[in-house]
């Protein structure tokens, strides 16, 4: 099968969480099942290109035309990249916005990325399905089934859309609708209208042939309000066509056996590297090394309200009560910032603070720490506490979406289970079950039967792959089964 995929960001060019991890790894794994993979990403600033394939595409955006041309990021891991370069809209410090907050053309910005992208698919590179991932490529099914429905060159392709985070949906107010070229047909209550406002998300929700989200338990989550963000109900509606795909990790990055990042390599059988690992972590923290035997807890985040900072911030005294040393490295809001830096403070020697994004660091905490705390009020997938697991660090982790399906609670009756969970949002159950842990670390055999239980599991790419491919057969048979339907 030709698979095109669609998306905002993706490694090794650009990243700004999970997705562009995924963005690397799902179509690496579906070519090494036989398939042919291309991925679209727009040229931001600093992307190197070699070819142009295509000097200027012609793209109406509500009066006015834009131009982009269409680069071609050659082959990497088998997989054929595509870049939309349009340096007014994609060549700007910044992804999604800078210091200032998001860019205000955000709407107009990712709509030409959409145009594009079915337009590659129409001269460019044929597709028998196109992958989109989040709001920014909402407008891609929607397009399709809308200006692009009688196009016979890509009118038949089916559109599988995958919800990363339905926190973010791209709203906008309906003015956009003009700026950003939206055909006004698809505006209203059953299309992407949201209650007078443009919601580019639900276009996804609505006009793709299947929804996937990246877990489960977060495929059920979304059907209800407390997690819907107001559109749980157009999930609901779709629910027939709701699947939950749980994410895989790409072992060949993030793996203690070879991870060229961290100071030593260790495995399962063997697992003193990583006491160098944790000593190189309070190094680079400016701890005190005299804190080795103690439990270090480490965070990896972006400090948004969804990974439940707020729950820190209710009970981090109490918890800095405890006998711990607390690594954390992230970027976002700021009062969260500011709650690390206050803490660090507070506590010098035993809480290390980096506000930054660093990738080499995150692979230093995965490594180093004993413990990996993700406390997400909800969480779609989550990758952090998956590589936790490999690394033989233990996660802490509320008991929500995909932290809930990776993540077993230790039994130590049977010695079975990976990690240590919380289910109500509160500052006293996320104490509690940071206190069941430092309670079975301080038993050396428990600890290692737990590490080495999270080691041994299996959380690579190749299953999901699989399912994925299952699903783009099964969305091609069905849209076939439309089309003779409607020719009939
Ligand atoms: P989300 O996509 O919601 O941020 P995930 O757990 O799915 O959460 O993925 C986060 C990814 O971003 C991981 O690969 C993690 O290592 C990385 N990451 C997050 N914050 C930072 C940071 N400050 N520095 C380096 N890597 C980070
Ligand atoms: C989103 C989610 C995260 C998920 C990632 C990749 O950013 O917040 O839970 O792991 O996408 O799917």
């Amino acid at each position: 099968m030709r698979i095109l995929f669609a998306a905002s960001e993706g490694l090794p060019f650009s990243k700004t969480g999970g997705l562009a991890d995924v963005i690397e790894a799902l179509p690496k794994a579906l070519v090494a099942q036989g398939h042919e993979l291309a991925v679209v990403l727009p040229r931001y600033r600093g992307i190197k290109t070699s070819m142009v394939v295509m000097p200027s595409m012609t793209i109406p955006l509500g009066g006015r035309l834009r131009f982009p041309s269409i680069a071609d990021g050659t082959m990497l891991n088998g997989v054929r990249y595509f870049f939309v370069d349009d340096p007014g809209y994609f060549d700007r410090d910044g992804i999604y916005g800078n210091s200032t907050g998001d860019f205000p053309d955000n709407a107009e910005r990712y709509s030409e990325f959409c145009r594009a992208v079915i337009e590659i698919a129409k001269h460019v590179w044929p597709a028998d399905v196109i992958h989109c991932h989040d709001w920014q490529t909402a407008l891609v099914p929607t397009l399709m089934r809308s200006l692009y429905s009688s196009d016979p060159l890509v009118k038949d392709i089916p559109v599988i859309f995958t919800i990363h985070n339905l926190g973010y949906q791209g709203q906008f107010p309906a003015a956009v609708l003009g700026r950003a070229g939206i055909p006004p047909e698809v505006y209203n209550p059953a299309g992407l209208e949201y209650y007078g406002d443009v919601n580019l998300l639900k276009g996804g929700l609505v006009y793709s042939d299947y929804l996937t989200t990246v877990s489960k338990k977060y495929a059920e989550e979304i059907q209800t309000l407390e997690f819907g963000f107001g559109l749980d109900g157009v999930v609901r509606s779709r629910r027939d066509h709701v699947v939950g795909i749980l994410n895989g990790v790409d072992y060949s990055v993030w793996n203690p056996e070879k991870d060229r990042l961290i100071a030593a390599t260790y495995s399962a059988k063997d697992l003193t590297g990583k006491h160098a690992c944790k000593k190189e972590l309070l190094e680079v923290f400016g701890l005190s090394p005299e804190y080795e035997a103690r439990p270090v807890i480490g965070i990896v985040s972006r400090f948004a309200d969804q990974k439940g900072f707020d729950l820190i911030s209710d009970i981090a005294r109490e918890l800095m009560q405890e006998d711990i040393i607390l690594t954390v490295l992230g970027t976002g809001e700021r009062r969260y910032e500011e709650l690390f830096e206050t803490l660090a403070n507070e506590f010098p020697g035993r809480v290390g603070v980096r506000i930054a994004y660093d990738n080499e660091l995150a692979h230093k905490i995965e490594a180093g720490a004993d413990m990996f705390l993700m406390p997400s009020r909800y969480e779609p997938c989550g990758l952090n506490q998956i590589y936790s697991l490999k690394y033989g660090t233990v996660p802490i982790v509320r008991a929500t979406g995909g932290l809930d399906d990776t993540v077993e609670s230790f039994d130590v009756q049977h010695g079975t289970g990976t990690g240590f969970k919380f289910e109500p949002y509160t500052g006293v159950a996320l104490l509690d079950a940071v206190r069941l842990a430092l309670h079975h670390f301080a038993d050396e055999r428990i600890w290692k039967r737990i590490q080495l239980n999270g080691m041994s599991k299996d959380f690579s790419w190749k299953r999901p792959a699989t399912e994925y491919a299952k699903l783009y057969k099964t969305a091609r048979l069905a849209r076939n089964q439309i089309l003779v339907a409607t020719s009939n």
